[in-house]
């Protein structure tokens, strides 16, 4: 196949990327873009700061645009992302308790109302756990408001959009020996035990010196989707760009039925969030493909 996308059709899987409304003007991004990728996540404009910066008003000018896009290249969209402690506008970061509760209730209501039906998954909750060897939570406002607040929020969810399916999202969960990876892992299970709704996890996969590629990735896909929910990997970039871990992450995914999808968080490493000299992605920034994505190509 000549394109990620086909190729990773092949299997049944998809091949996306992250966009960012404010480069659907630049056309060697969207010829790229277009070309190679058939599942869209927003960078940013389907968070919680962009859909509604002031409580009650809703905004989905930019992240219309590129859901628009999406479907009008034939692609589907992943959501991004419902209930985070990170990208809260002002007027969310000042609440708490009750009253910070029923706004990410109210939040995940009228953004998966406004978009229901159109989403293949969304990541409900982003970044839960703490980092360390604790492999408990992460401190924030929404963890103050009560240890269930992650269940009530995936409960939220299911009834604003049954359609979707519904995703826990975190890095750092990638490697399986460590407590991060499996403090998620034993949040999924009770989830499945008790019957909360949850269809997927989220694999961010994003590699660098300090958290590197590990060989038993295979094992962490492999154990999250036996407990009977599909893997997604949401945002893989890899500093450096080794063509050899790219590959080793595609054939990891390949090598689980319930691996279903993969997206790299960017098309060319000049819109890379960790900054061009990363060299993290898959094109390089005059939007020729590099020696990574021929090995993800050949991989898939
Ligand atoms: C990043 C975006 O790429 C940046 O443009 C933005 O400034 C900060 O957020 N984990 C996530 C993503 O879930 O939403 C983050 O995206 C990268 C880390």
């Amino acid at each position: 196949e000549s394109t990620l996308a086909a190729a990773a059709q092949q299997s049944g899987r998809y091949f996306g990327t992250a966009i960012a409304a404010g480069k659907l003007g630049d056309q060697q991004y969207t010829t790229i873009a277009n070309r190679e990728f058939d599942m869209i996540t927003a960078e940013n404009e389907m968070k919680i700061d962009a859909t509604e910066p002031n409580r009650g008003q809703f905004n989905f000018s930019a992240g219309d645009r590129i859901y628009n896009w999406a479907v009008q290249n034939g692609k589907r969209v992943r959501g991004h992302t419902l209930a985070w402690h990170n990208q809260q506008p002002g007027w969310m970061q000042s609440l708490s308790g009750g009253n910070l509760r029923q706004a990410m209730i109210d939040h995940i209501n009228g953004v998966m109302g406004h978009y229901r039906g159109k989403i293949y998954a969304w990541d409900v909750v982003n970044e839960a756990y703490a980092d360390g060897n604790s492999g408990g939570r992460r401190d924030s406002n929404l963890q103050r408001t009560g240890n269930d607040w992650i269940e009530v929020a995936f409960r939220t969810a299911a009834a604003a959009d049954p359609s979707a399916k519904l995703c826990y999202n975190d890095y750092n969960i990638d490697n399986w020996s460590w407590a991060k990876t499996q403090g998620v892992y034993n949040m999924v299970r009770d989830f499945k035990q008790r019957g909360v709704p949850i269809h997927c996890v989220g694999l961010q996969s994003h590699f660098n010196s300090n958290s590197p590629y590990n060989s038993n990735y295979r094992t962490t896909i492999q154990s999250f989707a036996a407990l009977g929910v599909d893997v997604q990997i949401t945002e893989l970039d890899i500093q450096g760009g080794s063509a050899t871990t790219y590959a080793n992450v595609v054939n990891d995914c390949l090598a689980v039925p319930r691996c279903t999808g993969i997206t790299v968080w960017g098309v060319r490493d000049s819109d890379s969030w960790l900054g061009a000299g990363a060299s993290a992605l898959l094109f390089d920034g005059n939007g020729n493909k590099k020696a990574a994505y021929n090995s993800v190509l050949n991989a898939l």
